[in-house]
This record gives C-alpha cells, sequence and structure tokens, in this order.
C-alpha cells in the first residue's frame, strides 16, 4: 500500500483529534503509511508533513483542537498555489488524500478533485452544523453542550438581578447552535439568521413577561442574525473585520440586540459573547463518535478508490455522498425547530 495524507482545514472544532486517529488507525491496519499535512491545504502547498503512527495519534481522543493545525488557505486564491498542491501530491506520493474541513474547505477538495484528478475524500466538519448532504457535522454537539451550560450560568445571575441577558453565540449564516442550546437552556427567545424577527415584538415578549412576574430574560442570538424592525427594515450582518480573502468576521449582534431591547423596554440589558470558547475544549461524547465514524468511513473510500465523496450522516447510519452534494447550498435550521423554540420559550 502507498501514503494517505491526511489535513484539516478551516476554523477547528472539538473533535478534529478523534476523526484523525480513527483515519490514522485504520489506514495503518490496511498497511497505508500515513502522512500528516500540518496546517490545513498551506502545508500541503509548502510541503510541511508529519508522519503519523499509532504512537503520533496516542492520547488524542479527548484533545480539543487539532495536533495537525489549520489553516484558511485556499490555493485557487494563491498565486501558483493549485500547482504546488498538485506537484507536493506527486512528490510525497500520496495515493488519496483525506479532507477534514467545512464548505469552504470541501468546496476547495472537490474542485481538486474535479479540475485536477486529485484522489481526495472528504470529512465534514464545523460548529455550525451548516453542511448540506450530512445530518450532522463533527464539533455541533461539543458546541451546544458548551453553550447550554453558558445559558445554564447565565439564568442564575438573570434572575437574581431582574435582568436580560443577550447571549451570542456562533452561527454565520444559520443558527443550529442557537436553537439547539437555545431550546436545551430554557431561553426565552432566540434569533437566528433564517427567521427576521423584529426586536419590537421582542421587546414586547419580554415586556409580558415581565409583566407576569418573570422578571428576568435569556435572549440567544446567533452572530449571523440581522436586526430586523416592524417596518421591515433590516440592519446587514454585524461584521468585526475582514480576511485576507475578503471573508467577513462576525460578532458583535448581540451588543445590537441588547441595546434595542433596554431601549425599547427600559429594562436593565447585559451581554455575553461566547466567542471561541465553544469551538474549545474537549469533545462530548456523542462527538467523538461522530468523528471515530466518519474518520472509518473515509478511510473505506480511500481503499476502495471512491474518489471525489464525503463520508456523511444520514439519520442514525454513516453514509457516503458525492462531495458535490455538500456544496452550494447550507443547511438551515428548519421550520419546525424554529417554531419548537418560539413554543416551550
Ligand atoms: O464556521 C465556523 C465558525 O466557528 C463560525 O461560526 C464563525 O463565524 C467562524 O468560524 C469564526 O472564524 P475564526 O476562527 O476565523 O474567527
Amino acid at each position: 500500500m502507498g501514503a494517505l495524507g491526511v489535513l484539516t482545514a478551516g476554523g477547528d472544532c472539538p473533535g478534529l483529534n478523534a476523526a484523525i486517529r480513527a483515519i490514522v488507525r485504520s489506514a495503518i491496519a490496511q498497511r497505508y503509511e500515513v502522512v500528516g499535512i500540518r496546517r490545513g491545504l498551506r502545508g500541503l502547498a509548502e510541503g510541511d508533513t508529519v508522519p503519523l503512527d499509532r504512537r503520533a495519534v496516542t492520547g488524542i481522543l479527548p484533545r480539543g483542537g487539532t495536533i495537525l493545525g489549520s489553516s484558511s488557505y485556499d490555493c485557487f486564491r494563491e498565486e501558483g498555489g493549485v500547482p504546488l498542491i498538485v506537484d507536493n501530491m506527486r512528490a510525497l506520493e500520496l495515493e488519496g488524500l483525506v479532507v477534514i474541513g467545512g464548505e469552504g474547505t470541501l468546496a476547495i477538495a472537490n474542485r481538486l478533485h474535479v479540475e485536477h484528478a486529485l484522489p481526495i475524500v472528504g470529512v465534514p466538519k464545523t460548529i455550525d452544523n451548516d453542511i448540506a448532504a450530512t445530518d450532522v457535522t463533527i464539533g455541533f454537539d461539543t458546541a451546544v453542550h458548551v453553550c447550554t451550560e453558558a445559558i445554564d450560568r447565565l439564568h442564575t445571575t438573570a434572575e437574581s438581578h431582574n435582568r436580560v441577558m443577550v447571549v451570542e453565540v456562533m452561527g454565520r449564516s444559520t443558527g443550529w447552535i442557537a436553537a439547539a442550546a437555545g431550546i436545551a437552556g430554557g431561553a426565552d427567545v432566540i434569533l437566528v439568521p433564517e427567521e427576521p424577527r423584529p426586536v419590537e415584538d421582542v421587546a414586547d415578549q419580554i415586556r409580558k413577561r415581565h409583566a407576569q412576574g418573570r422578571d428576568f430574560s435569556i435572549v440567544v442570538v446567533a452572530e449571523g442574525y440581522q436586526l430586523t424592525r416592524r417596518s421591515g427594515e433590516r440592519d446587514g450582518p454585524v461584521v468585526q473585520e475582514f480576511d485576507e480573502y475578503g471573508y467577513a468576521r462576525l460578532g458583535g449582534v448581540a451588543r445590537v440586540v441588547a441595546d434595542e431591547i433596554e431601549r425599547l423596554t427600559g429594562f436593565d440589558t447585559r451581554v455575553t459573547v461566547l466567542g471561541h470558547v465553544q469551538r474549545g475544549g474537549t469533545p462530548t461524547a456523542r462527538d467523538r463518535l461522530l468523528a471515530t465514524r466518519l474518520g472509518l468511513r473515509a478511510v473505506e473510500l480511500v481503499s476502495r478508490g471512491d474518489w471525489g465523496r464525503m463520508a456523511a450522516v444520514s439519520g442514525n447510519e454513516i453514509v457516503d455522498v458525492p462531495l458535490a452534494d455538500a456544496l452550494g447550498s447550507l443547511r438551515t435550521v428548519p421550520r419546525a425547530w424554529i417554531d419548537a423554540a418560539g413554543v416551550v420559550a
């Protein structure tokens, strides 16, 4: 057997190491030599690699982050990037490459496969849980767990001070974390990008709640929510800055929402932005299990030479789908979840 490369790209998340471990162990059992590629596709362009044997992946299962490091390097947007990747695949004698990434990375992987015939398979990860063609992605469960715990903690202090607490969670284009952690944590208001709920309605709901004697409220807002008014006026997303490829870094909508709630209701309001806390730390058992199962399927795809496919989840089963099916559109929070959030609030 030849060599198999593995890399992690894009934002990190808990469970990546569990996937790497499963891929390495299973590939070694099938007599592959495994080459770890550092810092995502940048490492492949620069030939920055590390040999991965069983010893190299011992003890990493419960660790967050990625032992390989990550980057958002896009070879299609870097001068001479694609030839570097193609040449290094050959120079490293890689018979196959497992790319663990989110939508952006998987789109690059698919182009490398389709346009340059590179032998690539994908594994979906992102705490945002927004990749099409899979029911769930690595990292989501842990992020929901962290956010739920934070909401629980905010409840007790909100109650003591009769405050409105606005909690911002990640979720650029979809509100999966906000909806799941909001429901699990018993939030009173959940604001997601999918639902342009006017802030005046939110203020009314909070006023009504307080008038009934429950004089504190928890509002969970996804970072990608755009403040909307009854007039139909809608703000753009709150952007911190743009990265080297012009990709917006979001963050800060909670402050905007909180200021509006305080202005409309007069209630004392505070803001908590969970930020990268929700991407760090040890993965939940569910994420470890998911990452392991997806990693094993990825190696099966490699050994069958089933290139251009992605390991995925359908119901409780691990399946595989064309990489192209995961691209183009995002998996958004279904109406039923948004309705459920409204019913139990
Ligand atoms: O896509 C996952 C994600 O965690 C988003 O929810 C968030 O907007 C983004 O990554 C943050 O990226 P960075 O780590 O580059 O700030």
